[in-house]
Order: structure tokens, then sequence, then C-alpha cells
């Protein structure tokens, strides 16, 4: 396998749809609803989707491709290679900010993370990685992720997990909260990603997310000698839904231990 070539092309490709889509400014989007009133798709995410997956197609016939709006293939299991692509990470951004969201490219090869790419189209700043090979922002190389302690850091976390939800007693990540020096909420799974591995932020939590929010981002701090799990402090599914929780390592482990109390609920 050619991974260089593949890193090549990813970088291209992403480059290209990044124009294509700061283009898109200036037009009219068309917007629709999915699961429910707030779950929001364009033209843009289809489009870039469907851009990404005749490019694949036309080098790496043999290769997979998992991608949001589903113009990819089904998969049962992670074997070969795979493409996990989020077009637009951050829609509900895009739609109303037109900032704050990023394409989204991380490439498994039999599960195993090798390339991630994550493109701040607004800031034309991509932060990629090819595993052994260091993470980069733009040119820039990006400096190992460095413990630290809850009381020194800033949690990225939705407010939605504080309060009472289905997916997790609130009441373990109130304290988290208090302790914390504080917390933000981005709107975009890839970019909160790229925060904690530029350590702009400390940790990143989620109850539910995608293989394709997640696949990129967990390859760029994986290099970066950050932790990525679920929850629970275990493996990533990445052919289900499943919460998300990335750290460096050491604030990883405390509050894995002292506040999700090591996934004993
Ligand atoms: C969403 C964003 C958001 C996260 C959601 C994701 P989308 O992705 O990453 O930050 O909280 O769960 O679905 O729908 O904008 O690609
Ligand atoms: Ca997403
Ligand atoms: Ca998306």
């Amino acid at each position: 396998m050619n991974w260089d070539q593949i890193y090549s092309h990813a970088k291209e490709w992403v480059n290209d749809a990044g124009a294509r889509i700061r283009l898109s400014f200036d037009e009219t989007l068309n917007i629709q609803t999915k699961s429910n009133a707030n779950d929001l798709v364009t033209n843009m995410d289809k489009e870039i989707e469907q851009f990404f997956i005749s490019k694949i197609r036309a080098v790496y016939p043999d290769h997979k491709i998992l991608g949001e709006e589903g113009f990819g293939d089904t998969l049962e299991s992670l074997d070969g290679v795979v493409w996990m692509i989020d077009p637009i990470d951050g829609t509900m951004n895009f739609i109303h900010q037109q900032r704050n969201f990023a394409i989204s490219l991380g490439i498994y090869e039999n599960g195993i993370g090798k390339i991630g790419l994550i493109y701040d189209v607004v800031h034309d700043e991509l932060y990629h990685a090819k595993k052994g090979n260091g993470a980069y922002l733009n040119q820039k190389n990006l400096v190992p992720l460095k413990d630290t302690l809850v009381k020194e850091s800033i949690i990225a976390l939705n407010a939605t997990w504080v309060m009472e939800n289905h997916r997790i007693d609130h009441n373990l990540m109130i304290p988290l909260v208090k302790d914390s020096r504080g917390t933000r909420s981005y709107g975009s799974a890839a970019l909160e990603m790229v925060f904690v591995a530029t350590r702009r932020v400390d940790a990143y939590l989620s109850m539910r997310l995608s293989p394709w929010d997640v696949a990129a981002g967990a390859v760029i701090i994986e290099e970066l000698g950050g932790v990525v799990t679920n929850l629970r402090g275990e493996k990533l599914n990445f052919l289900a839904q499943d919460s998300l929780f990335t750290a460096n390592h050491g604030l990883h482990q405390s509050i894995l231990k002292d506040y999700l109390k090591e996934g004993r609920w």
C-alpha cells in the first residue's frame, strides 16, 4: 500500500473541497432536516461527500467508503482500507455562522487509523497526521501532549450532558464542570478534537458521535500521545455510534478514575 500517495491525494482533495465550500458562501443553500428539526443537511454536505467518493472510486476502486450522507458503502466490517468521511462537520455552524465547521477525513486499514485530516475551511488550516509520521497544522509540526490536572484544564463539553439526559448520569458530570478551570463547546466534534491536539482545550467528552465524526481526530490525537476512548475507557467502535472521551494521557486517567468511576455506570 502506498500510504504516501494516499496521504497526498487526500490532502489535495480536501483542499479542493474546501475551496468549493468557500465559494458556496455567496450562494443560497438548500437546507433540509434529517432525523429531527435540528439535524440539518445542505446541498453542500451532499455535494462534497459525492466529490470525495468520485475521486476515491476513480483512483482506489478497491477501497471502501463510510460517509455521513450515505453515498458510500454499507459496511459490516472494517477489513481493508476504509475512508471515513464527514464532508461538513458542524453543519449547524456552517448554516448559521459560516464558520466553526470542518471537513473530516480518516483513513483506516483493518480498523487501524493510518491517516487523519481535518480542514478548518474558513481559516485555511489543515490538521493532518500519518501514523508514525507526526501530526501537523499546515506545515507546522504539532508537539506531543503534556499531562494536565483537572483544576488547570479546559474541558470541551456540550451543556446537554450536564442536564438530565438518558445517556449518562449528569451527576457524574457536575463535579467535573465545577473542578475544571472552564468548559467550552464549539459544535464541531472534529474541531474539538483538533483543539485537544493543539492543547487549546485539554479534553473533549461527548455522549454520542458517529465514526466519521471522530475517525480523523483519533489518528491526529494518538499521534501526539493523547488517548481516545469512549466514556467507559474502552476502544472506540468505528462501525457504530459511540461516546467519546479524549484527553492527554494523565488527564484521561484521572477523569476516568475520579469522575467517570472507570465506567462503573
Ligand atoms: C455534529 C457535530 C456536533 C456534535 C454532533 C455531530 P454534523 O456533526 O460534530 O458537534 O455534537 O453530535 O453530529 O452533524 O454537524 O456533521
Ligand atoms: Ca459530524
Ligand atoms: Ca456532517
